[in-house]
């Protein structure tokens, strides 16, 4: 039992033995420590147990956490290779009590697994313990049976132990393993402790305060442990190597290097073997956690850490990128106890020979820039802060990388020279920035994004996290503190809150701490990559510096994660049914609903829909896996991806696919926003409505899950309120409906007759006789209510034929007060009557303008209605007047 999966899981099962809870390694992302920028220790993740803070269903737990120390306060990126135990990727064996057992029980638990299961020989142990703490020292000789000299006491603060500025700690007790004579070095607490010889491999830490401000220490509400046993230390001492880079799991890796690259392990060359198969290590499980490279934050350490290792990769002759083709052989190591790594296998390639194929393209030049201006200058002397800064911005070589490339030459770099060409190419792209227009109200966000950086987004990892305060805003102005009751905008050096782009939303939720409770309204982004936070300060108040728990609104996120997966379903499926000529020309995604703007030349038909819809909900019944890599945009596109609209990309994009079989996924496109983790989780989609927003663009509206349901019950019971008030079965509804409507415009045709015949004069009414004699000529008149106009010229022709030579006038008087007038004059008599002059003067009585038609037909109308009388009264007068002219 000693190969390193053996050791690992020897140490878990012992500790379950005994009643500890396996808790699997938290992500290198600390989502629970604002300060930290990878977690670097395994009780990281437990922080809030040992202060009470948070409770969980056990008290004793153990775990084997990865840890990464490059970056942030603990950076050993620039040793690892050249000694025997620095990595920037390790892992930490821990057990943990969280005031459940104390210093005795530790001691014992570390004893029995070091001696009984490990079976290290006691006359190599020894251990430290803090110098006042003589418990913890009869401890040790009671349990380990330990003469005097063999427990050593320790007054520095190598054995007080605490986790940061703040936060739980406690002397510690640290446990070493002598290597032998052979080996340089003497005790710990001697002059020459630093030596190889003593080897430290655990540590015993008895968690008794909590350090809640410099100066200031609190007891913990009770006792408790936190242990840290590096993995591959253990492993070493129990494989018998003086080297970390010896034990098998570093062999197996850097055998991969040996054969890809045919340099012997060993020679000359042995530390690019071991940078490379360190670098590997972080490199890869930090993309596995949602880490990709970048120009800022914890993106630009990977980016350095890959660059490290890729440079050396091309020291070793490699023509090709190197790092993906040993993932195969890391996940062979390590995916069993970490089955992230297998998962994310496919991102982590793609991501390591995406960024190996960028980088080597300017590798080699920067490297003879690199030579030309350093081939002067003798050990002791500085490169150029401005050569140094150029190798930076344009041959991407990180100024820790140029450092390490002269370093054996004993040449450094102008650092500050360096730092003032950075800020002098800042100020140019920010005066770049403000040539763009809104740049007034924008200089706000300018001032904090120098001070504080972009912020880094968690999101697509996380939906809570803590943030520290790093700027608030109210009214345009910088502000030290949001008190209650205010508005204003929030800036963390992290978040998880998705802020507005792509088409979709911003998160809302909370932000607390304590007392103080923020509401969060929406996210939206500023200057590229500036997060601001629109809250509602409800409780309390929120002050610069301030650690916030970050809360994302999970129900709604989850919405939107549903929504937007489904606009790409959509899309590609209605290239499936229209053609590949459909292109997005917009989208919305939001809680409740989606929209998609497409080019189509016409209207999408209710068959085309079904099939759309019938599509994407195939896909989301297969409940396959969505897949997000990085991707170079060239790369994007020819795998599938369609490019987005109005979006400007960078070199690097983010490619999510969806669905389909093992060689072609179904949705490739490229996209920033968030997403369901398989299909299944959006449900159902719904197609709920449609239109056309310009010419040749087409819109579907769409709902999904729960909201989809909602939409759909609510038209169901719509439909059986109709059915209700049918008195007919949803099935028969329509049909029924549909009688009825036949049946209402036959009574309206039947109605139409009626009031005709009334106003001819028949059916036996009480009207008065429409026709007289004016001076000697025959006059029909007639107003009539309830007709319209359409129906009143044939009625003036029926009038006409009835009183075979005459004039007919007739008025109609619709329901809203209007009239129409319609004056016949039949054929003989036109020569002497225009029917023209009698429709205008009607109009006119009736409060209309002119009317026209023909001198045997004319029609007006007219608002007054009320004045038909007297506009008849006025034609037979008129008639009077012309007869006897
Ligand atoms: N937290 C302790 C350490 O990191 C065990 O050494």
């Amino acid at each position: 039992m000693s190969g390193v999966n053996e050791i690992r899981s020897t140490f878990l099962d012992y500790f379950a033995k005994n009643g500890h809870t396996t808790v699997e390694s938290s992500s290198l992302v600390p989502r629970n420590d604002p300060t930290l920028m990878f977690t670097n220790a395994g009780m990281v993740p437990f922080k809030n147990l040992f202060t009470g803070a948070e409770k969980r269903d056990y008290t004793r737990a153990a775990s084997a956490q990865k840890c990464v120390r490059a970056g942030g306060k603990h950076n050993d990126l620039d040793n690892v290779g050249y000694t025997a135990r620095h990595h920037t990727f390790f892992e930490m064996l821990g057990n943990f009590s969280f005031g459940d057992y104390f210093k005795e029980q530790a001691i014992v638990l570390a004893w029995n697994l070091i001696i009984k299961e490990f079976g290290l020989p006691k006359d190599r142990l020894l251990v430290t313990v803090y110098h006042d703490d003589d418990e913890a020292f009869c401890l040790w000789k009671k349990i380990a049976g330990f003469s005097d000299d063999r427990i050593i006491r320790i007054a520095s603060s190598d054995n007080f132990w605490s986790m940061g500025e703040t936060g739980p700690c406690g002397p510690c007790s640290e446990i070493f393993y002598d290597q032998g004579e052979a080996l340089r070095g003497g005790p710990p607490g001697s002059p020459d402790e630093d030596g190889d010889r003593f080897l430290e491999f655990w540590n015993l830490v008895f968690m008794q305060f909590e350090q809640v401000a410099p100066g200031q220490r609190v007891p913990l509400p009770r006792p408790s442990i936190d242990t840290g046993m590096g993995l591959e230390r253990i492993a070493a001492l129990m494989q018998g190597v003086h080297s970390n880079f010896e034990i098998d799991l570093f062999r197996a890796l850097i055998r991969a290097v040996a054969d890809a690259t045919g340099v012997e392990p060993d020679g000359p060359m042995q530390a690019s073997h071991r940078i490379i198969a360190d670098h590997l290590r972080a490199s890869a499980f930090l993309v596995a956690d949602g880490v990709l490279p970048a120009n800022e934050g914890r993106g630009y350490v990977l980016r350095r850490i890959m660059r490290r290792a890729m440079r050396h990769a091309q020291m070793l002759g490699a023509r090709d990128p190197l790092m993906w083709r040993l993932v195969p052989a890391l996940v062979r190591e390590m995916g069993a106890a970490y089955p992230e790594l297998s998962r994310a296998q496919p991102l982590i390639e793609e991501t390591l020979k995406l960024e190996e194929t960028r980088f080597r393209t300017t590798l080699a030049r920067g490297l003879a820039i690199l030579d030309e201006e350093t081939r002067d200058l003798i050990e002791g002397q500085s490169l150029s802060g401005d050569v140094a800064f150029k190798l930076y911005d344009t041959y991407g070589f990180p100024l820790d990388l140029t450092q390490e490339a002269l370093r054996a030459r004993k040449i450094g770099v102008d650092k500050t020279a360096f730092d003032a060409a950075m800020e002098r190419q800042r100020a140019e792209a920010r005066k770049a920035w403000t040539g763009s227009g809104d740049a007034a109200t924008e200089t706000v966000w300018f001032a904090i994004k120098d001070k504080v950086g972009a912020t880094d987004f968690l999101g697509y990892e996380t939906e809570s996290a803590e943030g520290v305060v790093v700027a608030l805003v109210r009214d345009g102005v910088e502000r030290d503190a949001l008190k209650t009751g205010e508005k204003g905008l929030v800036i963390l050096n992290q978040t998880p809150f998705y802020a507005e782009s792509g088409g979709q939303v911003g998160d809302t939720g909370v932000l607390h701490a304590g007392e103080t409770r923020l509401r969060v309204e929406n996210t939206v982004k500023k200057v590229g990559d500036l997060f601001i936070h629109e809250v509602v300060v409800e409780r309390g108040e929120v002050r610069r510096d301030m650690a916030l728990q970050l809360d994302v609104d999970h129900e709604r996120r989850s919405a939107i994660r549903a929504n937007h997966s489904a606009t790409h379903l959509l899309h590609e499926a209605l290239r499936e049914v229209l053609g590949d000529h459909v292109a997005q020309k917009g989208s919305l995604v939001a809680a409740d609903r989606l929209r998609f703007d497409f080019a189509h030349p016409k209207p999408v038909t209710d068959q085309e829909l079904a099939q759309v819809e019938d599509i994407a909900n195939r896909v989301i019944l297969e409940n396959a896996a969505v897949s997000t890599r990085l991707m170079e945009v060239d790369q994007a596109i020819e795998s599938g991806a369609k490019a987005l609209f109005g979006e400007k990309y960078g070199d690097e994009v983010r490619v999510v696919s969806m669905g389909g079989g093992a060689r072609r996924a179904f949705s490739v496109e490229l996209c920033g926003g968030v997403h369901v983790s398989r299909t299944g989780d959006i449900g159902l989609v719904s197609i709920v409505g449609r239109s056309a927003v310009a010419a040749g663009v087409q819109r579907i509206e769409a709902k999904t899950a729960a909201s989809a349901r909602h939409h759909l019950n609510s038209e169901a019971r719509v439909l059986r309120d109709l059915s209700g008030l049918l008195r007919a079965p949803v099935e028969d509804a329509a049909d029924r409906l549909a009688a009825l409507l036949e049946e209402r415009k036959k009574l309206e045709r039947e109605l139409t007759e009626a009031r005709k015949k009334l106003a001819m004069g028949g059916g036996g009414g009480n009207a008065e006789e429409p026709v007289r004699q004016v001076a000697g000529v025959k006059l029909f008149a007639r107003a009539i209510s309830g007709v319209e106009m359409k129906d009143l010229k044939s009625l003036a022709d029926e009038a006409k034929q009835s009183i075979g030579s005459g004039i007919v006038a007739i008025i109609g008087v619709a329901e809203d007060g209007r009239a129409g007038v319609v004056v016949a004059v039949t054929p003989d008599l036109t020569t002497k009557f225009n029917a023209v002059d009698f429709v205008r003067l009607a109009s006119e009585k009736l409060g209309g303008k002119g009317g026209g038609g023909r001198p045997d037909m004319a029609q007006a109308g007219g608002p007054d209605g009320a004045a038909a009388d007297q506009a008849l009264a006025a034609i037979a007068e008129l008639l009077e007047q012309r007869a006897a002219s």
